[in-house]
Parts: structure tokens; C-alpha cells; sequence
């Protein structure tokens, strides 16, 4: 049976890959973008809650600019903080909340991948506006967080997208190496949310509310991440472009990012069905795809 699923956030990376592969997972999208449904009215959600009761609902939207909000605070809280509480307060006990949260909620002090159970300490107002709104859902009945990490894809900004637009502009960059992540492609974050759902809903598998953490597996720098996106550039087109490691000390951004924050998700590894392909694989194919749709 074919299930209807609300998706918050249509236009982003994580909200298109969900509408695009719900269809396939058993479900019929309603994507609802920034300009359909903004998530910082409340009387928004209150309409869309009561136009669709009891279908699950995906949050894919988000304050994502994690340099700008180190001055945007007020905006960053309201979309990442305030608007989730609203949502978890509305969901109610009968439907599913499905909601979004990042590595950047933790400091980055370590080596070891951070669990489920670990302490958080965000950097920056980023980081701090998405734990505010991660503890609003995971207290919401059927709220559920999926902490996920450095997300791309074809589509939206990120910094694949960045890397193979500025590197073959320039031909040479240099790329901090000293902080260390795991990169994420948008639709194996929206396959493993579909399943989770799916599970969810059927009553069926581990997929219980709550707490996962959800990215590719595997770990590397940006620099080895902008290594793998020049690698499959230079295949697909010759262009070469010279990479330099640097310290983050040579790229002083507004927002301070932990040096190391990959996830553990042993946890969402034991719900059947989700796959975590390593980091690197989705690369070249991702890379074809924008150098594609560059001339369509
Ligand atoms: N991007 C990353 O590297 C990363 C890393 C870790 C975790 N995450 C988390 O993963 C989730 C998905 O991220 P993403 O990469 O898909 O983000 P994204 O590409 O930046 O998309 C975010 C979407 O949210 C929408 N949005 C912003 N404010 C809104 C509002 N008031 N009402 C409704 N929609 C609004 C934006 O629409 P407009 O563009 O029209 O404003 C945009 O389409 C987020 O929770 C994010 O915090 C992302």
C-alpha cells in the first residue's frame, strides 16, 4: 500500500532526494518547499497538520549557512531551534516525525566516533540551534533524529558542487586536512529514511524511534574528500587541478568546526535494509552528474 509522506523542505539536498525516491520506497510525496510551506509560521504547520492528519512527516528543512549564522543567530534558532518544537508539539502521538540533525552538535575533541550516547558540545550556532531542535523532537512521541554529516549531491550547494566549479576555474586550491568528517551523498541519506519510515509504519523491524546516526561509511579530510572529487574530474574531463593540504589555521572561517566528529551508527546499522556504502563511492558518479547537467 502506497503511503502518503509530508516532506518539509522539498528544495533542499535531503528534502529532493526524498521526494524524487519516495515513490520507489512505497510512498507519494507531498514536498512542500520554503515558498509552500515555511516552517517558521506557525500558523503554517498549524494548517498543514489539520489538512493532513495523521501522515508522517519528514523535516528536511533547516537552517544550513553554518558561517552565517554566527551572525544570524535569531534566524538560525528559528528555523533550526523554534520551528522543530513547533513541529514536535503539533505531530502529535499519531504520526511519525522524521527530523535531521548534524556531527556539528559535538566539539570534535577525540578520535573515536561519536555514538548515540555521547556528549554534545556544539562550536558554533549551528551546531547549537540544531541540538535545541534535536531534543525537541526526540521528545516528541514518534519523533525521531537522524544525526547525519557533510551531506552532497547533483543538486543544491555543497562543497562537491564548489570544488569542481572553483577547482577548474583556478586549477590550483588549497584544502583544510586536519578536519576529519564523513561525506554523505543526499540520496543514501533519503533511501535509509524511506526504510526507517517504512519500518515505522509496518510496525515491522528495529527501526524504533529516537536517536540514529546516519552517514556513509568511512572517514576522510576535506582535503581527501576534494582529492576524490579531482580524481574523478580528471578522468572524466583531463582537467588537472593541484591540491594542497593546509591547516585550518590557514582557513579561519566565522564558525569553529570540530576536527573530528564521524559518527558511530552501529545503531542504524541494525535496521534491515539500510545500506551505508563507503563515502568515496557515490563520488564520480556525482561528478558525471553535474558535469551532465551542466550541458543539458
Ligand atoms: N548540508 C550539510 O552538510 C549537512 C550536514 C549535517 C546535517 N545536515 C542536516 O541535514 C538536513 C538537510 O540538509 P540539506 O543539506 O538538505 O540542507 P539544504 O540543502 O540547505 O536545504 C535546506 C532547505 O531548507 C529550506 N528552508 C530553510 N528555511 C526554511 C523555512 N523557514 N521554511 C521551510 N523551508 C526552509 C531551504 O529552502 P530555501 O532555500 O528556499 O530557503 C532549503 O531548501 C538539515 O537538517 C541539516 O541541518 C546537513
Amino acid at each position: 500500500m502506497v503511503s502518503d509522506v509530508i516532506i518539509l523542505g522539498a528544495g533542499g539536498q535531503v528534502g529532493q532526494a526524498l521526494t524524487t525516491l519516495a515513490p520507489a520506497a512505497g510512498f507519494a510525496p507531498l514536498g512542500f518547499g520554503s515558498a509552500e510551506v515555511d516552517i517558521t509560521s506557525l500558523g503554517a504547520l498549524k494548517q498543514l497538520i489539520s489538512d493532513h492528519p495523521g501522515t508522517p512527516i519528514i523535516n528536511a528543512a533547516a537552517y544550513t549557512a553554518v558561517d552565517k549564522a554566527e551572525a544570524e543567530v535569531e534566524r538560525a534558532f528559528l528555523v533550526n531551534a523554534t520551528a522543530p518544537t513547533w513541529l514536535a508539539a503539533l505531530a502529535g502521538h499519531d504520526r511519525p516525525l522524521i527530523h535531521y540533525s548534524t556531527d556539528y552538535v559535538f566539539s570534535g575533541k577525540g578520535e573515536t566516533p561519536f555514538s548515540t550516547e555521547a556528549d554534545t558540545a556544539p562550536l558554533g550556532v549551528y551546531g547549537l540551534s540544531k541540538r535545541v531542535g534535536e531534543t525537541a523532537v526526540l521528545a516528541a512521541s514518534r519523533g525521531t533524529v537522524l544525526r547525519t554529516a557533510w551531506v552532497y549531491g547533483a543538486t543544491g550547494n555543497n562543497f562537491l558542487k564548489t570544488m569542481v566549479r572553483v577547482g577548474r576555474d583556478r586549477g590550483a586550491l588549497n584544502v583544510v586536512d586536519d578536519q576529519i568528517g564523513t561525506p554523505t551523498h543526499a540520496d543514501d541519506i533519503a533511501r535509509a529514511t524511506l526504510t526507517l519510515l517504512s519500518q515505522q509504519l509496518s510496525g515491522q523491524g528495529a527501526a524504533a524511534p529516537g536517536l540514529y546516526h546516519l552517514t556513509a561509511a568511512g572517514q576522510t579530510s576535506w582535503y581527501g574528500f576534494a582529492a576524490e572529487i579531482f580524481k574523478a574530474l580528471e578522468q572524466q574531463t583531463g582537467t588537472k587541478v593541484d591540491l594542497t593540504p593546509i591547516p585550518t589555521s590557514e582557513y579561519p572561517t566565522p564558525a569553529k568546526r570540530p576536527g573530528f566528529s564521524v559518527l558511530d551508527c552501529n545503531k542504524i546499522d541494525r535496521i534491515e535494509g539500510v545500506s551505508r556504502p563507503d563515502w568515496a563511492t557515490p563520488v564520480a558518479d556525482t561528478v558525471a552528474a553535474i558535469l551532465k547537467s551542466e550541458k543539458a
